[in-house]
């Protein structure tokens, strides 16, 4: 805690979201998770129409869990290649990552 920071510029220690944790010991792969995570779910929807197979609560009262983070409740979904150009390179994706993990490892 910097006691001069909070008094002086109280704004500059809002922050999106506090779960990387804040002052000296906040995580240093905040800006790598956070870029990772945007582009998985960016991939995924590029790739996949994703729908659930059940209707979803959505009520703050019931479709969510609370605890360290809050979250929706699990439910089913499947996931279709949204057409066979996304499939195969979704699928070219797979194998150049598993040839580079083989190489890595
Ligand atoms: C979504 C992904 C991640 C979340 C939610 C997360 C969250 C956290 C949290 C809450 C802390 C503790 C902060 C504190 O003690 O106040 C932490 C520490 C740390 N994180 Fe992450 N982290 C993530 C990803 C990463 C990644 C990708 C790396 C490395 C590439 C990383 C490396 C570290 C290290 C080295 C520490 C210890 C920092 C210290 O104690 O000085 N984290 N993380």
């Amino acid at each position: 805690m910097r006691p001069n920071v909070v008094n002086s510029n109280p704004e500059a220690l809002r922050r999106p979201t506090w779960i990387f944790g804040v002052g000296r010991r906040a995580c240093p792969g905040e800006q790598f998770g956070q870029q990772a995570l945007f582009i998985t779910t960016a991939k995924i929807l590029w790739a996949f129409d994703v729908a659930a197979t059940e209707p979803i609560d959505t009520s703050m009262e019931r479709g969510f869990f609370a605890g360290l983070v809050i979250g929706p409740e699990a439910f089913n979904a499947t996931y279709s290649p949204r057409s066979d150009l996304r499939r195969q390179a979704v699928l070219t994706d797979h194998r150049n990552a598993e040839a580079l993990l083989d190489e890595m490892l």
